[in-house]
This record gives C-alpha cells, sequence and structure tokens, in this order.
C-alpha cells in the first residue's frame, strides 16, 4: 500500500526540451542535502512541529476518546472554520467519510447567508454538534459562524444544554476564543504550538471531524509515519519521494518557465484533497520576500482540475495554451466500487468495446491517455499513485505533500509558515467592520474607495 510518486513524464526523455534531464536533477542533489539537512535540524531544535505530528500518537488516542463520547443523539458534526482549519477535515471526510452507518460531518466554510443559513435551517440543533476551528481564535469569518450557533442553540436548547453541542479546536493559551472556552467551559481541543492551519490536518483540527466520521486515524498517522520513515531510509535526497517532487517541481517552475502548477486527481474522493493541497502550496510558496528580506515575489499557482470532468473542459489549454504549466496527476490503482460496464451493442463498435470493462479502467485509461497527450506536446506531468484510497494511503499523501511543500519553501529560500498577505487582508476587513484598534486600517479602506473614478464604473 505504498504511495508512489513516477517523476517520469517530466523528464526531457519523456516531454523533450521543456522537461528535466536525469543530470539536472541530479545536479539538485547537493541542494537537497542541504534541505533534507536543514529540515532534520529543525526537528531535532523542535521547530518544525508539523513533521512531528504523525509520531504524537497519545494526541491521537485523545481524539479518539473525545470523539467516542460525541453522544448517539448526534446525526451530524457541523465544521465551522476557514482556511487551513477547514480544508483538511474536507479532505479527510470526502476520501474516507460518508459510508454507510458513519456520521455525517459537514464542513462549513462558508459566510454567504444563502449558504450558511441554508445549511442552518436544514439541521436540527438537538442532532448536531458544532465544532468551532480557529488556531488564532479571532478569524472574523469563523467567530461570526460561531456567534450566529451559539446564539440559535441558546435559545432552542437553553442555557445549559447549548454547551453540549459545541466543541472548539484552538490555541491552548492565545485567542479571544480560548478566553471564551475558558469563561464558558466548552469542551475544547488544542491545536499543538507551531503549527498553522495549513499543516494542521493531523492535529485534532482535522482528526476529531475524521474520528466522528468514523475515519480510523491512527492508520492515518501510520501512513504519514511510513513516508517518514521511507524518507530516513532513503540513501540519497533523490530516493526520498517527497524531496525527489520538491526537486523536480522546483527546477520546473525557476529554470524551465512552469509557472503553474495543476493538481489533477482522477479520482473524485481526491478532489478535496486537490483543494487542500491549492491552499498549502499557494499560501506556502507565495512570498514577495525571501528569509534575507529580499523582494523575490516567490510562487507556483496551484490549479485544481478533476479528471475525467476536466479532460472535456482545461485539458485543451493545457494540450495547447500557453506552456507555463506542470500537471501533478493522483492516479488510483483499485477504485474499489467496482462498476462493471454490461456487454451491450456488440455490433455498434463505438460502444461496443466498453463492454467487459469497469469504470475504474476506463478512468484510468483516461489518466494515462492525458499524460501521454500532454507528453506528445511537449507538456511536462508527474504522478502520485496510490493502490487505493484508504486511510493509511491518504495519511502517506497528505504528509508527503506538506514535506514536499516546505521542501520547495526551503530550495527557493523563503519561509512557508507565514501569510502576511493573507494577514493585511483580514486587518483591513476588521477595520471596515468597526473592530476597536484597526481605525487606521478603515481610514485607509475608504480612501482607497473614495479614489474610485464613477467613470470607470460601467
Ligand atoms: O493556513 C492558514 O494559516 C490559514 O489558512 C488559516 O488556517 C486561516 O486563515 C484560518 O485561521 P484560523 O485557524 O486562525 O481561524
Amino acid at each position: 500500500m505504498t504511495v508512489r510518486v513516477d517523476l517520469n513524464g517530466l523528464l526531457a526523455a519523456a516531454v523533450g526540451g521543456s522537461g528535466l534531464a536525469a543530470e539536472e536533477l541530479a545536479g539538485l542533489e547537493p541542494e537537497l542535502a542541504r534541505v533534507r539537512d536543514e529540515l532534520a535540524a529543525r526537528r531535532a531544535a523542535g521547530t518544525l512541529a508539523f513533521a512531528e505530528l504523525p509520531h504524537r500518537f497519545d494526541d491521537a488516542r485523545r481524539v479518539l476518546d473525545d470523539a467516542a463520547g460525541v453522544g448517539a443523539d448526534i446525526d451530524v458534526l457541523v465544521v465551522l472554520g476557514i482556511g487551513g482549519s477547514a480544508l483538511g477535515a474536507r479532505a479527510l471526510v470526502s476520501a474516507l467519510g460518508e459510508r454507510p452507518g458513519s456520521r455525517r460531518v459537514i464542513v462549513a466554510d462558508s459566510i454567504d447567508p444563502d449558504d450558511f443559513g441554508a445549511l442552518l435551517g436544514q439541521l436540527d440543533a438537538r442532532r448536531t454538534l458544532f465544532n468551532v476551528i480557529s488556531k488564532s481564535g479571532e478569524t472574523a469569518e469563523t467567530m461570526a459562524q460561531f456567534l450566529v450557533v451559539r446564539d440559535r442553540l441558546l435559545h432552542e436548547l437553553g442555557a445549559v444544554d447549548y454547551k453540549h453541542h459545541l466543541v472548539v479546536t484552538t490555541d491552548a493559551e492565545k485567542g479571544v476564543l480560548r478566553q471564551i472556552v475558558n469563561d464558558e467551559g466548552f469542551r475544547d481541543l488544542v491545536v499543538p504550538d507551531g503549527v498553522g492551519g495549513r499543516f494542521s490536518v493531523l492535529t485534532p483540527v482535522g482528526l476529531f471531524p475524521a474520528a466522528v466520521a468514523g475515519i480510523d486515524v491512527e492508520e492515518l498517522l501510520a501512513g504519514a509515519v511510513y513516508v517518514d520513515e521511507r524518507a530516513r531510509a532513503a540513501a540519497a535526497p533523490l530516493a526520498d519521494p517527497a524531496l525527489a517532487l520538491a526537486g523536480a517541481l522546483f527546477l520546473l517552475a525557476t529554470r524551465h518557465a512552469k509557472p503553474i502548477l495543476v493538481l489533477m486527481p482522477y479520482c473524485t474522493r481526491l478532489a478535496a484533497t486537490a483543494d487542500w493541497f491549492c491552499q498549502l502550496w499557494a499560501e506556502s510558496l507565495g512570498k514577495a520576500r525571501d528569509l534575507a528580506g529580499r523582494t523575490v515575489e516567490w510562487g507556483q499557482t496551484p490549479v485544481r482540475a478533476l479528471g475525467a470532468a476536466d479532460q472535456h473542459s482545461q485539458l485543451q489549454l493545457y494540450v495547447e495554451g500557453p506552456p507555463d504549466k506542470v500537471v501533478l496527476f493522483a492516479r488510483v490503482e483499485d477504485h474499489g466500487a467496482a462498476v462493471d460496464l454490461p456487454t451491450t451493442y456488440q455490433d455498434l463498435e463505438g460502444v461496443g468495446y466498453l463492454g467487459g470493462h469497469s469504470l475504474g479502467e476506463l478512468l484510468n485509461a483516461e489518466q494515462r491517455a492525458t499524460e501521454l497527450t500532454l507528453a506528445k506536446r511537449g507538456r511536462p506531468s508527474a504522478t502520485l499513485v496510490l493502490p487505493a484510497v484508504n486511510a493509511f494511503t491518504l495519511g502517506q499523501l497528505l504528509y508527503l505533500l506538506e514535506t514536499a511543500t516546505v521542501a520547495v519553501g526551503a530550495l527557493a529560500g523563503i519561509d512557508p509558515f507565514g501569510q502576511p498577505g493573507v494577514e493585511e487582508g483580514k486587518r483591513l476587513a476588521y477595520g471596515l467592520m468597526g473592530r476597536p484598534g484597526f481605525e487606521a486600517n478603515r481610514a485607509e479602506m475608504e480612501a482607497w474607495l473614495a479614489r474610485k473614478d464613477a467613470r470607470f464604473i460601467l
């Protein structure tokens, strides 16, 4: 059940001059060795918290206990969070949850009144548990959801019972949400120190919703540990799948003018994992400055596509449009649910050939066809190959992609863990909404709005 990284499709041998010569990749080996040493040193110093998460079995057991404590009266868990506090849980639940007999988990990362209002309208408060997730404990969208939900629970269930329908996941000490938990006594889970939202899928942020959905979180962690062990056992950096992937994508971005990375799973259950990855790649690697403070405006734009549907939508652009993309496929060898194609219309060659195959076979044939179509046009691709989608392989995939992201950050000399660009927007929104202390941001926003020229508002 090993997840493999197949880099063949991005080598010059497959795609010609736009691809990587094997020697070019080999030439990056010293840099990758530097990255490997740097990451190992940070782990030893305790400053690379995400990397240690798979080994925190006690935390996982606590999450399992908390999930087991969710009463039989609860049918639905609703996650209230946004960005890294939502996408990991959604990736896990979309890939592995929603099975017969499992509890429903809904990730509500929308503050669109239509969506959120409609969702609340459908739910029976008595049978719903809300998991408010915010590392900072003050993200406006999440806090707004919390206010609405708390108010509704209080009115419908009364001042004692409403608390049983809220679990808060936040920092152990900091933030307004922590203060509220301490004051009001909600059940709580802790986001470990040093782990930011987009790296938190293997903390209670992702694991609690996963466990409530009946997902085997110990297997998820075992998958991540397995990737870590493969990395440790790798004789050379290029034998470590995450580092090899990072190195290849870094070279394509920097030396082969590939500023766009398309992640294209051929598996609907992995579509949300692709969304999770897009946030990870974009928010971690899109940075104005390098570690020395120089302006670099680094990044590679991630795009999510889904096979086979996007073969009939985006693929034309990828094959014939600007040659500025590298495609990362996710391919699943065994799709599990076999849906066989009946042997019908044998006399009609345009459809009869399908009989006797399965939908999974067709999906995988489409993936191979796309890979070769791209290669024939000199468009590089790599493939993440999952033997099947289960907790062990998903744990591998998530950890491998997190590690590759951090490694690309180290190759590019940028900090993958901050998000100063996002923070700026948060401050401006606080200002507009009248949060005390953000008056200057409000003034800046008002000046921006006042400068709009009516002639260009058509
Ligand atoms: O990855 C990140 O750090 C962000 O996407 C955050 O998860 C997002 O902004 C939500 O932040 P918080 O968890 O503090 O509410």
